[in-house]
């Protein structure tokens, strides 16, 4: 028998189990929302990541400090660059995030993020985690918001994927118990669910929508995606006016393509990793996942990024200067919006519809037969000009 590997394998599970219970403690700890407007100045962190990264995001604070260019000179706003989060540099200290880097990100009240590199089986970095999934983790940034707008089609969704819990919270602490056996565990907490599941409610109230779906698989995965959807239940009483329904993750990746149910779906709240697949697949109607902007938002940070990748080989050929900063320079726009400078963010939304939708004067190609990453930023700057 494997007795001492069992042995072994249920310490390890002990160990999680007891640090589970400590985020436990510390969400049961936890105040409410931080209130932007009570802050003497908002500090804006802008880490640029990996490949392209450092180039579009530099572009994106060009834009943000152009249109709170009046706060910025009282002193009301500060952009603090963020550099470090650099593949090299967590290979180097071996860690998902470095300790200076994340000192620093604390130091900030929101923060925009370029992408950063995740090592694959077979690349030359040690196997370090995802800088994305431990940041989400790092600053408590449990709601990822996704929206999803196709207007000719009648598409208005709003995803609120949970971001810290599910199969991502041990997603590296899996135990291969022996040779032929291994055992990964999916988390879930009372306080997580609620919090989440409190969130997408709230906006649904505060934003005139009448439905919130949740999305589970708890017909099979009984205990986790049962709790989420019995604590979804329950909440819901709270909100006599909005529709509350549930969908199983299957049937619903199916209904995201039927066009004639699709449209009726306003709110949908669900567990990590179905968050994860959900938003890609309805990110590809509105043009694919490059098109979607990101929102992770906690109670004390929040962090506002694109979904697409860093492009190392850009940067290698010399073509940064050439990247599309079209989807960061988006999660400007949320991020602006979400410490309530909501004219600046409507101006923003405005001229990114004008300048790659219905007048485009500027064309990137990715390379020297296009546009440059700054010329689309001056462009963008002109067009909010005209439009005041
Ligand atoms: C996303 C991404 C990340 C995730 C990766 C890059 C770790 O796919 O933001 O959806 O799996 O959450
Ligand atoms: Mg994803």
């Amino acid at each position: 028998m494997n007795t001492t590997q069992i042995e072994e394998a249920k310490q390890r599970f002990g160990i999680l189990l007891e640090e589970q219970l400590k985020r436990v403690e510390m969400m049961k700890a936890q105040g409410d929302f931080i209130d932007y407007k009570s802050l003497e100045k908002i500090i804006i962190g802008v880490c640029g990541g990996d490949g392209i990264g450092p180039a579009i995001t530099g572009q994106a604070q060009r834009v943000l400090e152009y249109l709170l260019r009046e706060d910025v000179q009282s002193g009301k706003v500060e952009f603090k660059v963020i550099d470090g989060l650099t593949i090299e540099r967590r290979a180097e200290e071996n860690a998902a995030i470095p300790p200076a880097v994340l000192d620093e990100l604390k130091e900030c009240h929101v923060i925009l993020k370029g992408p950063t590199t995740t090592p694959r089986k077979g690349d030359p970095w040690p196997n370090v985690e995802s800088a994305n999934v431990a940041m989400r983790k790092e600053l408590d940034l449990f709601a990822n918001v996704r929206p999803v707008r196709i207007p000719e089609q009648g598409i208005d969704w709003t995803f609120y994927r949970e971001n810290t819990e599910g199969s991502y919270a041990v997603g590296s602490k899996g135990v291969h118990v022996t040779e032929d056996l291994g055992v990964d565990f999916t988390i879930v907490t009372s306080q997580g669910c609620e919090r989440i599941i409190r969130a997408a409610f709230e906006y649904a109230k505060a934003n005139g929508k009448t439905r919130v779906t949740a999305v589970t698989k708890a017909n099979i995965i009984k205990t986790t995606d049962g709790k989420f959807l019995d604590i979804f239940k329950e909440i819901a009483k709270e909100y006599p006016g909005i529709t509350a329904d549930d969908w199983y993750i299957d049937i619903m990746t199916a209904k995201l393509v039927d066009e004639k149910r699709r449209k009726d779906f306003q709110v949908l709240v669900l567990p990590n990793l179905y968050g994860d697949i959900l938003t890609d697949e309805a990110a590809e109607f509105q043009g694919g996942v490059g098109t979607a902007g990101s929102a992770n938002i906690g109670k004390r940070y929040s962090m506002f990024e694109a979904i697409h990748g860093s492009a190392p080989r850009m940067v290698e050929e010399g073509r940064d200067i050439y990247a599309d900063p079209c989807s960061v320079i988006r999660a400007g726009a949320m991020l602006l919006s979400h410490i309530g400078y909501n004219k600046e963010a409507d101006q923003l939304y405005k001229a990114l519809d004008i300048c790659t939708i219905t007048e485009k004067k500027l064309v990137m190609t990715g390379r020297d037969t296009g546009a440059t990453s700054a010329e689309f930023a001056d462009y963008i700057m002109e067009t909010i000009e005209k439009l005041n």
